[in-house]
This record gives C-alpha cells, sequence and structure tokens, in this order.
C-alpha cells in the first residue's frame, strides 16, 4: 500500500502504528489541496450538514488555512471532549483501530490526495479523516459513542461478529443522516467529506433513506465503490447512543443463528423498515 507520502516511508511506526506527523514538511502544494477541499465542502454544508457538525469546525478553527497541525489542534479537542487525533501510515489492523477509540483517539492518515484526486480515493486520507470525522468528536455525546463503539469492537471481534458491527460504523459515523423537527441533515464523514455525496444522500431518488433501527442496520451490507443506495437516519445522537447501550450478546446470538443480510438496496422480501 503505497500513498506516495515520503514522510510516511521515512518513519518506523510504534507498536500501536502512530507515526509523527512532522506538519513543517508538508508542501504549500499539498496545504492547497486542503484548502481547496475545505473551501468546496464549506460552501455546501450550511443547512445540510447537522449544525454540531458546522460548530465543531469552528471550534477546531479547520478553516484556518492549510492542513491542519497536531499539536494546534489537539488541545483544543481534549479541553471540549478528551479526544485526540493520531497519526497513522495507512489503514490500521481493527483491533489496533478498536483500541485507539477506546482510549479517545482517532487515527488519521497523514497524507493528503493529489490535486488530480479530488474525488475519488482508495483510502482515508488527513482531509477525510480530520475534516469528516474530527468535527463530531467536540460533541460530548458523539465522542461517547465513538468509544462505546472500540470497546464494542474488542467484544464483537472476540465473538466473530464483526462483521455486523462494522455495517453499524458504516451506516452512522461514515454515512449516518439525522433527521430534526422535519430537516433531513448529514453527520455521517463519508458524505460530508465527499462534494459529490452531500447532496446525493439528502435529495437523489436512487437512494433510500430508512428509519435507525439496530439490528435491521447490522443486517444490510454496504457498497464501498459507489454512492450508498440507503442511507439511515436517527433522530438524535441520544438516540443513537442509547440503542448502542444495550447488551449486543443477545443480537449476536441470533446472528449466529441466522446471519441472513439484506442486499445494498435493501429490497428483502417482508421488509416492513419505515422510509423516511
Ligand atoms: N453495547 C455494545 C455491546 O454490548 C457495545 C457498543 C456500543 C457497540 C456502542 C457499538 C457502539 O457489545
Ligand atoms: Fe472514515
Amino acid at each position: 500500500m503505497s500513498v506516495n507520502d515520503p514522510v510516511i516511508d521515512e518513519q518506523t511506526p510504534a507498536a500501536d502504528y502512530t507515526i509523527e506527523q512532522r506538519w513543517e514538511r508538508y508542501t504549500d502544494d499539498e496545504h492547497a489541496v486542503w484548502d481547496t477541499l475545505y473551501r468546496r465542502q464549506t460552501e455546501m454544508l450550511p443547512g445540510r450538514a447537522v449544525e454540531e457538525f458546522m460548530l465543531g469546525l469552528d471550534k477546531l478553527d479547520l478553516g484556518s488555512g492549510g492542513i491542519p497541525d497536531l499539536r494546534v489542534i489537539n488541545p483544543k479537542l481534549e479541553a471540549l471532549t478528551g479526544w485526540s487525533v493520531v497519526m497513522v501510515p495507512h489503514l490500521v489492523p481493527d483491533d489496533v483501530f478498536f483500541d485507539h477509540l477506546a482510549n479517545r483517539r482517532f487515527p488519521a492518515g497523514r497524507f493528503i490526495r493529489k490535486p488530480d484526486q479530488l474525488d475519488y480515493l482508495e483510502e482515508p486520507d488527513i482531509f477525510h479523516d480530520i475534516f469528516g470525522h474530527v468535527p463530531m468528536l467536540t460533541l460530548p455525546t458523539f465522542a461517547d459513542y465513538m468509544q462505546a463503539y472500540g470497546r464494542g469492537g474488542q467484544r464483537a471481534q472476540s465473538l466473530g461478529r464483526l462483521k455486523e458491527l462494522a455495517r453499524l460504523y458504516w451506516y452512522t459515523v461514515e454515512f449516518g443522516l439525522i433527521e430534526q423537527a422535519g430537516d433531513l441533515r448529514i453527520y455521517g464523514a463519508g458524505i460530508v467529506s465527499s462534494a459529490g455525496e452531500t447532496p446525493y444522500s439528502l435529495t437523489s431518488d436512487k437512494a433510500r433513506r430508512l428509519r435507525f433501527d439496530l439490528e435491521r442496520v447490522m443486517r444490510t451490507e454496504y457498497r464501498i465503490d459507489d454512492f450508498q443506495r440507503l442511507y439511515f437516519v436517527i433522530d438524535s445522537f441520544e438516540q443513537l447512543l442509547g440503542a448502542t447501550q444495550q447488551d449486543f450478546g443477545p443480537i449476536y446470538e441470533r446472528f449466529a443463528r441466522d446471519a441472513t443480510a439484506y442486499g445494498i438496496e435493501a429490497e428483502a422480501e417482508g421488509d416492513v423498515s419505515v422510509e423516511v
């Protein structure tokens, strides 16, 4: 896996896979890619992204120009919710990822996409990871959910149920929508960091939007190669945290007996999910 970043290649990662950001080594061109992406997304997000996300961008001052320096944003994030961002060279193994989350550390890639890759990425870069994920970590309820997910991941792994748990992450943290007082908004990192999927997720008639139902989410496949065909909509972050505080043991037992999943268009027989 190569992302063409010499500052990654020159380092030997620590046991927890972290590396140093070495912020002063980013080039002007790399900072310019961040600025372009930042401007593009913040032009279309007001009224589309959930208010908490927009506030998070401000609280962390992510638009102050260029790629954020962890030495600047981490003290702010730590003061707000006790989370911090750590740098990793590329995707990390599941157990390492869960251990970071369980300890309120969010692993982010160091590299940034090239100017000719603004819309297409094979693996998450620092724009997706920091712009997409970190603003929501300023919200205490969401911060608690992410930590609980890390602990839940360790447990799911030991029970062989990672596939189902990963769908929960996908349909909430990455591609989640929320509806408050009839107003549909985005909070998922995979959407807010994508110029194409931002308007598509809210209005396209190629996609379905279903009310969040924990077990249903964990039984629904997803696609990684194109915009989603299906989104799940929560009412509040308290609802999300509340639904996931229950013991997943009985749910995992049902999966162990019957792991049937809905396809990516979720057109299964007897589907009673509520359309938003
Ligand atoms: N409650 C889950 C369990 O018992 C843990 C979890 C919390 C999973 C939050 C995901 C999100 O396994
Ligand atoms: Fe992500």
